[in-house]
């Protein structure tokens, strides 16, 4: 181990308002009689800004604005709104910096990952969004496909700027318009995204954003002038707002939660397995619907796998978010760590044994070290529950079927990923695995050309590719 001199990013190259409004008709408008909330870095606890919590009036104004800018929208050809997106796609390239430290402050993600990771799919997102919007013809769904009207979209906090492109890029590319509530603890990018839209020339009402909480989301559910909810987050919110739709003839799609099972077979590529164990449950804090929370590995490699994911451990750098060498930053909110501190609590409560390595944590802000728990039974909370945090549960098996039916195990069914030299093995655990995506000899990779969704509790419909577009399109 050696010491890494600071290399902090600097946060002078984003502005940030003092407070912000709301962005409805292409104008920031002041919200009728909604209240001021700020929203804190949650690596200091520092607030950062003041946001407005929509009330119904406003998300009123919001649906009708985006009603009113449906008629032109979608009348433009298909080739007219691909311009749009293709501008704001680089234009995202081009202020990704300003992006992803403003991402990082709001969040607490490392800048490593909303550079690395966050930004590049963004772009990419609106790219490849922009180049299907004059070929909907050739999508598959019928000659001339028709958009949906206005969708209401609801977004969480762990991708704020990602979860906003998956929702807007598609919806936008069909010719609908929008109305999108980013979450209460993340709003910043997506009010730094209103300002591309005004840069990009977008017509008014095409995008509004409106910030909030629970309730605003819940008015944009319940309101009668949107055609389509997207929603991404928790499955009791997903459970509650399925309710609400139902019979109302809204489109719904659900992106919920999950518990990965990330398998390791004897065969398997110990070293390279390792790095896929910790980028599937420690990066973005854990915060990842899809991470690989449960590791399932051969008991035969067992011993091996778990010393030197250890030892990996050790290395990994908790910290500054905005430091260019932090792998580990801060949890997004006081609730959150409360909920993850509430089952690691279960976790050794239940009898499963907890590790993590010598965890330096900063005084002030939100912080958990990494944590694995070794010796647990499939009966375990921290085996069931999405804790969306960094914690490894690692359970494991010693056949092939037993890897499925324990993977399989769960309500979830989001992702899953496989270990293992054998290429006939990655086939059959892929087609035994209920999982929306299997990953093989990787983890929590993406593409924008490669749809996202999953099974049973884990939400229906499909974000990304050719079949992300269907959830916008009247077929
Ligand atoms: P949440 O489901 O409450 O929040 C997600 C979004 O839904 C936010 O924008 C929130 O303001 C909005 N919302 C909340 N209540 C609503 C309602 N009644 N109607 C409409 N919109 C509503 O998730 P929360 O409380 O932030 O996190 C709780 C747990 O959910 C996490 O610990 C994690 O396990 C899971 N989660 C899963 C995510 C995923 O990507 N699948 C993302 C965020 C959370
Ligand atoms: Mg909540």
């Amino acid at each position: 181990m050696f010491e890494y001199a600071p290399a902090p990013e600097s946060r002078a190259v984003v502005d940030i308002r003092p407070s912000y409004r709301l962005f409805v008709g292409g104008e920031w408008t002041d919200s009728q009689g909604g209240t001021a909330h700020k929203t804190v870095n949650p690596a200091s606890e520092e607030a950062l800004s003041e946001v407005v919590w929509a009330t119904e009036a406003d998300v009123d104004r919001a649906v009708g604005a985006a009603r009113k800018a449906f008629g032109v929208w979608s009348a433009l050809p298909g080739s007219e709104r691909a311009k749009y997106l293709f501008r704001i796609a680089r234009i995202i390239q081009e202020r990704s910096r300003e992006l992803a430290v403003l991402e990082t402050l709001d969040n607490g993600k490392p800048i490593r990952e909303s550079r690395d990771v966050d930004l590049p799919l963004v772009a990419a997102h609106f790219f490849y969004y922009a180049g299907w919007a004059d070929k909907l013809g050739h999508a598959g769904y019928g000659p001339d496909p028709r958009p949906l009207g206005v969708a209401g979209q609801i977004i969480p906090w762990n991708f704020p700027l990602l979860m906003l492109a998956w929702k807007i890029a598609p919806a936008l590319a069909c010719g609908n318009t929008v109305v999108l509530k980013p979450a209460e603890t993340t709003p910043l990018t997506a009010l730094l995204f209103a300002e591309i839209c005004q840069q990009a020339d977008l017509p008014p009402g095409v995008v509004n954003i409106v910030t909030g909480a629970g309730e605003t989301g819940a008015a944009l559910v319940n309101h009668p002038d949107v055609n389509k909810i997207a929603f991404t987050g928790s499955t009791e919110v997903g459970r509650q707002i399925a309710r609400s739709v139902a019979g109302s003839g809204k489109r719904l799609t659900l992106e919920l939660g999950g518990k990965a099972a990330n398998i390791v077979f004897d065969d398997a590529a110990l070293d390279q397995a390792v790095e896929g164990v910790v980028n599937g449950i420690f990066f973005n804090q854990g915060h990842v619907c899809c991470a690989g929370s449960r590791l399932l590995v051969q008991e035969s490699v067992a011993e091996e796998l778990l010393e030197a994911l250890k030892r990996r451990l050790t290395t990994l750098r908790l910290g500054d978010p905005l430091d260019k060498n932090t792998d580990i930053g801060a949890i997004n909110s006081a609730a959150q760590l409360a909920k993850i501190r509430e089952l690691s609590e279960a976790g050794e409560a239940e009898g499963a044994e907890r590790w993590s390595p010598a965890c330096p944590l900063p005084e002030r802000g939100y912080w958990f070290p990494p944590t694995i728990f070794t010796g647990v039974a499939q009966s375990h909370r921290i085996a069931r529950e999405e804790v969306f945090g960094p914690v490894l549960s690692v359970l494991t098996f010693r056949t092939p079927a037993e890897a499925v039916e324990k993977a399989n195990n769960t309500p979830y069914g989001l992702s899953a990923g496989v270990w293992t030299e054998k290429g006939s093995r990655i086939l059959w655990m892929a087609d035994r695995l209920r999982a929306g995506v299997v990953w093989a000899n990787t983890f929590n990779r993406f593409d924008p050309t490669s749809p996202f969704g999953g099974y049973k509790e884990s939400g229906y419909g499909r974000e990304g590719g050719r079949h992300g577009l269907e959830a916008y399109l009247d077929v």
